[in-house]
């Protein structure tokens, strides 16, 4: 049989993050499948640190970022740039992962030239197209298009059910995230930022990340002002922020946190070496999706910094609470973590809802299945 071509694009650190542990897996069938890695670089620094972990080297890259670019740059610079690669290469399938603007723009080019799509991590919804915006959107466009769902959970299969989505093209197989986890958890790659907290391991680490366009500006002041208060007023904690390089939140977060004694802003950290840090991590506080599947399966309670979540599987398994960006509610939840006991053993019981490591092997299987059917 003919080698089947599959492209893989992605363009951010958390597609590269769970497309990775796939691109490798397609690597150990070069009998069937030729593989090729295109990345839109819709992030340069904080993919290249991902590619750099994976090893990965990609076959084609479109370059894309711009500083302060704008959902219509992303749009438009993807969606003509892989078409080029799509007019010279052919691919058999098109894998995309995700929400981000880059997958969607690319299931759209895939589309247009009636190239089948598999959609990873398909099927999360709010139903709010506003929150968060404007990945629950591109989602739901990118499902309108997708050929083959490897859905995370039940539940997001129960999701494309109710949408009229044909449950023979749906495949649950766990978030590829823990297969990441699994890649990076023999690291023993060093930092600057491990030797801080293994130097004051008596005090209560929390972790900070936050980038979601919806909390850009007031809501991102009212949570830095909130986190700022509330260390101060701990003295047994301290605040680790690997600051995301949008300029939106680096702004922000050195006028707000910066200079402040226990508040430490690093650069984005390198994945094995984040890992290692939620590892040591007392609580973490975050808009982030990819980070609110991974602390559950590494033990760590968390705060969302969202009014809704599309992952409640979290919620279910108690790991994660949903506490918005209002000054006084950050404030409440964080000391009700930092204080009460029972609460934070409730939060930290490991239940670990997004599969066991073996996602990549099963969507790969069902590419194989799909071609011979
Ligand atoms: C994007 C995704 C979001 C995802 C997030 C992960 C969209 C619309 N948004 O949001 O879904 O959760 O990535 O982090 O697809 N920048 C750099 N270097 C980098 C990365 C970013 O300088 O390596 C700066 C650039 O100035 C860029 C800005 O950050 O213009 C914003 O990047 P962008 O991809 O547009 O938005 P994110 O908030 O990162
Ligand atoms: N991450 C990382 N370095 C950091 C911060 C986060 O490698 O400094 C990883 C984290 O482990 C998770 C992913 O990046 O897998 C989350 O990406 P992000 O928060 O940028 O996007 P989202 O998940 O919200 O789409």
């Amino acid at each position: 049989m003919d080698k089947k071509k599959i492209a893989v694009v992605f363009g951010t650190r958390p597609e590269a993050i769970k497309m990775a542990p796939v691109i490798l897996e397609l690597n150990k069938h070069l009998d069937r499948f030729q593989v090729l890695v295109i990345v839109t670089a819709q992030h340069r620094e904080m993919l290249d640190q991902v590619l750099n972990v994976f090893d990965i080297t990609p076959d084609y890259d479109l370059d894309i970022m711009k500083k302060n670019q704008t959902l219509s740059d992303i749009t438009s610079d993807v969606l003509k740039g892989i078409e080029e690669v799509f007019t010279a290469e052919k691919p058999d399938l098109v894998l995309v992962h995700g929400d981000t603007t880059t997958s969607f723009s690319t299931a759209l080019a895939a589309y247009y030239h009636q190239i089948p799509i598999g959609h990873v991590e398909a099927g999360l919804r709010t139903y709010d197209k506003y929150f968060p915006f404007p990945e629950e959107a591109n989602r739901q466009l990118i499902d309108t298009l997708t050929d083959l769902f490897f859905v995370p959970t039940e539940l997001t299969k129960t999701n494309l059910l109710n949408e009229g989505k044909d449950e023979n093209k749906i495949i649950v197989t766990g978030n590829t995230v823990i297969d990441a986890i699994h890649y990076t958890k023999e690291s023993q790659t060093k930092h600057a930022a491990l030797d801080l907290i293994a130097q004051n391991p008596n005090q209560k680490w929390v972790l900070l990340t936050m980038h979601r366009r919806e909390n850009h500006g007031e809501p991102m002041k009212n949570v830095f002002e909130a986190i700022r208060e509330v260390t101060n007023t701990h003295e047994d904690v301290s605040v680790l922020m690997p600051v995301h390089l949008s300029p939106a939140v680096q702004l922000l977060a050195k006028d707000i946190l910066g200079k402040q004694s226990r508040i430490h802003l690093v650069e984005p950290l390198e994945v094995d070496v984040f890992h290692q840090v939620i590892n040591q991590s007392y609580l973490i506080l975050t808009d982030s999706g990819g980070l609110q599947e991974e602390a559950p399966a590494l033990d760590v309670p968390v705060l969302v910094l969202r009014n809704k979540t599309e992952r409640p599987e979290g919620l279910k398994a108690g790991t994660l609470k949903v506490i918005g960006t209002n000054k006084e509610d950050v404030k409440l939840a964080m000391n009700e973590l930092l204080t009460n006991k029972e609460v934070y053993q409730h939060m930290s019981k490991a239940v670990n809802p997004y599969g066991d490591g073996l996602a990549s092997g099963r969507i790969v299987k069902e590419i194989s299945n799909y071609f011979d059917s």
